[in-house]
């Protein structure tokens, strides 16, 4: 081996560290995960499976850790931290309906989780970590697009939705608090409206592709009627799963120590034009019929990511793309959606 070949080495090994990425079996962590391992890091993963489903992490069996526990177990949690140089908390309960049906549990999981995730940090000497907050914490943002520094606030504790930007913001608190001191490097990033296959069942875009495949299939008119919640002229600014993992690479590698970070795209769209794309996808022209808006829904949401940018980000899917992508998969793996509900028990109980 040359010396240069050894020095090489030596830089990659320096550069790789030991990850524990908490709802690893998730949408959007199972991709980290995957990323992660194939930039040549070690993964550990800690998920209890209420959402999440290891064959998410199929192609990097083998080369992962899975720690199937629940976040709100502090000594597991504790556990899961030990010998990792940095933790990307993800475990949280997602999904809109869940907000309304089982706001006390979006808490339980979200605040004890984050109490567990800085406390097993903390005991186990791990000198960084980057959590997920959520577009969400600004519930009605006062500008549109949206910057990191707008205030955060809760229109009304009484609507459970807020269960789950609460839930953020005490996070994110957390974070830049017990972070100045007991961190190297403590980072939030807030995902905007993330999509792709396998996302989960409770999101617009899957709920659209799958009313709108419905529809088609029941008539052979080209012209299908679509009801929607809401006008459709909500908007929001859609980001694909491969950018979106991409832009936190960039947040991993260079974000600054208590930094705040979006991660989305500014390409804001009405809810409408996104029904319509996906009739475009099925072949069929949508006509939009308008409902009831989910109560404390944002009318429009989209996020400024100049300071994304700034660390080198470039999305690179067009969204037509993406959706085409997304709606094949959930038109190829409708049939998951029972097996899946039943699989994860309780959650899904009405
Ligand atoms: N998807 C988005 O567009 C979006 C937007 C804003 C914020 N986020 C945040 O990003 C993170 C990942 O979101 P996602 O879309 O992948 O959701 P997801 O539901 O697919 O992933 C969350 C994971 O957390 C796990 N989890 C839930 N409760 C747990 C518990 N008690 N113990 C252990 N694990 C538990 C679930 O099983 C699941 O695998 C979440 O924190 C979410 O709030 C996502």
């Amino acid at each position: 081996m040359t010396f240069l070949e050894k020095r090489s080495i030596k830089k990659m090994k320096k550069k790789m560290k030991k990850y524990l990425i908490t709802g690893g079996s998730g949408f959007i962590g199972s991709a980290i995960v995957k990323k992660l391992v194939w930039n040549g890091h070690n993964v550990r993963v800690l998920d209890n499976n209420l959402r999440g489903a290891s064959e998410r992490l199929k192609e990097v069996a083998g080369k992962i850790e899975l720690v199937q526990a629940d976040i709100r177990d502090a000594a597991a949690v504790q556990k899961a931290c030990k010998g990792v140089d940095s933790v990307i908390h993800l475990a949280y309960l997602q999904g809109t309906q869940f907000f309304y049906t089982k706001p006390e549990l979006v808490l339980d999981i979200g605040v004890k989780g984050m109490i567990n995730v800085i406390g097993g940090c903390i005991k186990e000497n791990v000198k960084e970590i980057a959590v997920a907050s959520s577009s969400e914490v600004y519930n009605m943002p006062p500008k549109i697009p949206t910057d990191e520094t707008a205030p955060l606030m809760i229109p009304d504790p009484l609507n459970p939705r807020y269960s789950y930007s609460a839930g953020k913001i005490i996070s994110e608190i957390m974070t830049i608090n017990y972070g100045r001191k007991n961190f190297d490097r403590a980072l939030v990033f807030r995902p905007h409206n993330v999509y792709g296959p396998d996302m989960g069942w409770e999101h617009v875009i899957p709920q659209l592709v799958l009313k709108i495949r419905k529809i088609a299939a029941a008539t052979a008119e080209n012209k299908i009627k679509v009801p929607i919640q809401g006008t459709g002229k909500e908007t929001r600014a859609f980001i694909f799963i491969e950018d979106f993992v991409d832009g936190l690479m960039l947040v991993l590698e260079k974000g600054e120590h208590l930094g705040i970070y979006h991660i989305g795209t500014m390409e804001e769209m009405p809810i409408a034009a996104v029904a319509k794309e996906i009739g475009n996808y099925f072949g069929r022209q949508v006509e939009i019929v308008p409902g009831e808006a989910a109560k404390g829904s944002p009318a429009r949401r989209c996020p400024d990511t100049t300071k994304l940018k700034k660390l080198g980000f470039k999305p690179k899917t067009p969204f037509r793309e993406g959706l085409r992508i997304t709606a094949k998969w959930y038109g190829q793996n409708s049939e998951k959606q029972p097996k899946i509900s039943q699989n994860r028990g309780k959650l899904y109980e009405k």
